[in-house]
C-alpha cells in the first residue's frame, strides 16, 4: 500500500516536472497572434453526424455493422439518424458561419458515394457532398476532407476481408481518385485515413471498434474471428500502401492543377515515463515508435521503426524497395488528434508470452491521464479533470525533433462530458483555452502547426459512448423530432475567439454579455 502511494507520488512529481519544463505560458492573446493563414475549425465524421444511413442508395459500412451489434460500448445506440446532417447541412453550415469557423473537417462516407465499394458512383451521394462543399465555400468555410474515418463499405469487408487483403489498395485508390476528380476543384486539404493507428489497434488487436477482429486471449470482448498477433500489422501495412497509392495518384494527376495537399491522421497520446527509471524512459520511446513511428517512419524514412521489426519479427510485413520508395515522402502534412497525455511503464515480461499481440510487442503498459475522469458518464467538476495541454506541445515537439518538423494540423482536440448535462460547459471552455494557449507557445517555439480543429462541432454519435457523452460545441436534442441544435457556452466562447476576442490563458476571462451566438459581442 505504502509502495503504491509512493509510486503515485513519484508519478505526480515526474508529470509536474515535465509540465513545468515544457509549458511556458503565453500572455493574453488573440487568434491574430497565430501566424497568418493559421486555420481554426471544428470537426465531425460521416457516420457520426450524417444519419440517413439507409437513404438514397447508401449501403452499410463496418461502422453500421458494429454500431448495430455492439451495445456494450454504444449503449444500444447507432448512427442511423445521428445528427441528420445529411438533411440539415444548410442549417449547420449557417451555424458554422455565424460562429466564425475558418474550416470544417468532415469525412466522406465511401458507401454513400460508391455503394458497392467499387464501380458505380451513387449520384445522390455525389450530389450530397457537392452540395455540402458548395454550401461551405459559399459561406467562406474551407472544407478539410477525410476519405476514410473508420467506415469501410461492408461489401468490401464481406468480399475479401477489407483492410487485411492487399486487394483493398486498388479499391481505395479508385475511391480516392473519384473524390479528387469530383471534389478536388474545391477541396484542397485531403486526409486519407483518420487515426490509422487506433483503427488498426482497436479494430484488429483489441477488437472493440470495427471491424471487431481479434483473437483470444487478447480482445476486450469475445473474439470470434481475427488474429491479434498478425492482423493489426497486416491491416496497417495495407493502409500505408493505400495511403501512398492515393497520395502518389494525387501528386501525379491532380496536384499541379488542383493545388491541394495530402495528409495522414494519427491519434497521438503524449507519453510520459511513470518514473525516471531508464527502463520506463526507454519504454516511452518505444511507445512513440509503436504508436506514431509505425505510420510516420514509413512515410518519412520508407521503413518501420527498428524496435517494431525486432519485437514483432516476421509478423511485421516488410516493404519491397519499390514500395518503400512509393511510401517515402507520400505526404504534404501530418494530422494529429490529441486528447490527453499518458503514463508509460516498462513491461518486459510481455515479450515472454507466445503468441503475442501488437500490444504485448510494445512491452509496456500505458494509462491515459484523463482515464479516470473520462470513464465516468457523470460530469466532473473542472477541477477534477486532469488537463494535460503540455502533452500537445510534447507531440508537436516530437514531430519537430524526430520527423523533420512537417506541416501539422491538429484535427481533433476536445473535452468529453456527459451529454445533455448542461449547456454551461465550463470544463470544455477551460480545456480548449488551455490547449489553444499551449499551441500558441509551441508555434512560437518553431512548430510547423498550420491549424487547429476542435472535436466536435455537434454532439455526435460517439465512438466510445454512443449518445451518453459528447464533445460538441452544440447540443443536439435527440428527443426533438427536428433535432434542434443549441449552442453551449463553449460555442460562444470559441466564436468570440474566432472573431478576434482575447484569451487569458490562466483563467476563463471572456466576460461580458453571453448573448446568443449570432449577436455575440466580440471582445477586442
Ligand atoms: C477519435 C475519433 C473521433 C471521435 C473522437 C472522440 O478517436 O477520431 O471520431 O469519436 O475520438
Amino acid at each position: 500500500m505504502m509502495m503504491k502511494k509512493l509510486g503515485f507520488l513519484l508519478q505526480l512529481l515526474v508529470a509536474s516536472l515535465v509540465k513545468a519544463e515544457i509549458v511556458s505560458g503565453a500572455d493574453e492573446f488573440t487568434r491574430y497572434d497565430f501566424p497568418p493563414g493559421f486555420v481554426f475549425g471544428a470537426a465531425t465524421s460521416a457516420y457520426q453526424v450524417e444519419g440517413a444511413a439507409n437513404e438514397d442508395g447508401r449501403t452499410p459500412s463496418i461502422m453500421d455493422t458494429w454500431a448495430h451489434s455492439d451495445s456494450v460500448i454504444t449503449g444500444g445506440a447507432n448512427g442511423d439518424i445521428a445528427c441528420d446532417q445529411y438533411h440539415k447541412y444548410k442549417e449547420d453550415v449557417q451555424l458554422m458561419a455565424e460562429m466564425g469557423l475558418d474550416a470544417y473537417r468532415f469525412s466522406i462516407s465511401w458507401s454513400r458515394l460508391i455503394p458497392n465499394g467499387r464501380g458505380s458512383v451513387n449520384l445522390k451521394g455525389l450530389q450530397y457532398y457537392n452540395d455540402l462543399i458548395n454550401e461551405l465555400i459559399s459561406h467562406g468555410i474551407e472544407p478539410h476532407v477525410t476519405i476514410h474515418h473508420f467506415d469501410l463499405p461492408q461489401a468490401l469487408e464481406d468480399e475479401y476481408g477489407g483492410w487485411i487483403s492487399r486487394k483493398i489498395v486498388k479499391d481505395f485508390m479508385e475511391y480516392a481518385d473519384i473524390c479528387f476528380r469530383m471534389f478536388g476543384d474545391r477541396v484542397k486539404y485531403w486526409t486519407t485515413f483518420n487515426e490509422a493507428n487506433i483503427f488498426t489497434m482497436a479494430g484488429y488487436d483489441l477488437g472493440f471498434l470495427p471491424p471487431n477482429r481479434c483473437s483470444s486471449p487478447f480482445g476486450y470482448f469475445n473474439c470470434t474471428r481475427g488474429d491479434s498477433s498478425l492482423e493489426p500489422y497486416l491491416a496497417a501495412h495495407n493502409i500505408i500502401l493505400s495511403h501512398a497509392s492515393a497520395a502518389r495518384l494525387y501528386q501525379k494527376k491532380y496536384q499541379s492543377i488542383q493545388k491541394g495537399y495530402m495528409g495522414l491522421n494519427l491519434l497521438s497520446f503524449y507519453f510520459v515515463p511513470c518514473t525516471n527509471r531508464t527502463e520506463d524512459v526507454i519504454a516511452t520511446q518505444r511507445a512513440n515508435d509503436f504508436f506514431l513511428g509505425w505510420f510516420v517512419e514509413p512515410l518519412v524514412r520508407g521503413d518501420y521503426p527498428e524496435v517494431m521489426k525486432k519485437n514483432a519479427g516476421s509478423r511485421l510485413p516488410s516493404f519491397t524497395a519499390l514500395e518503400s520508395q512509393r511510401v517515402k515522402g507520400s505526404y504534404d502534412f501530418f494530422a494529429v488528434n490529441f486528447y490527453s497525455a499518458s503514463y508509460v511503464k516498462d513491461n518486459p515480461e510481455s515479450l515472454n508470452i507466445e503468441p503475442r499481440d501488437y500490444k504485448a510487442d510494445m512491452a509496456m503498459d500505458w494509462k491515459s491521464m484523463q482515464e479516470n475522469a473520462s470513464s465516468k458518464y457523470t460530469p466532473l467538476p473542472s477541477s477534477e479533470i486532469p488537463l494535460t495541454p503540455w502533452g500537445l506541445q510534447g507531440v508537436l515537439e516530437l514531430f519537430k525533433q524526430n520527423y523533420g518538423n512537417p506541416p501539422i494540423f491538429i484535427h481533433e482536440n476536445g473535452q468529453r462530458m456527459q451529454r445533455n448535462a448542461s449547456l454551461e460547459d465550463w470544463p470544455r471552455i477551460q480545456y480548449l483555452q488551455e490547449h489553444i494557449s499551449v499551441l500558441l507557445d509551441t508555434v512560437r517555439n518553431g512548430s510547423n502547426a498550420k491549424g487547429y480543429f476542435t472535436w466536435s462541432f455537434l454532439d455526435v454519435f460517439e465512438l466510445l459512448d454512443g449518445f451518453r457523452t459528447g464533445y460538441g460545441l452544440y447540443y443536439v436534442d435527440l428527443d426533438d423530432p427536428e433535432l434542434r441544435r443549441y449552442p453551449k457556452l463553449s460555442a460562444e466562447w470559441y466564436s468570440r475567439f474566432l472573431k478576434g476576442g482575447s484569451i487569458a490563458p490562466d483563467g476563463i476571462e471572456l466576460e461580458g454579455n453571453w448573448s446568443s451566438l449570432s449577436s455575440a459581442k466580440v471582445m477586442k
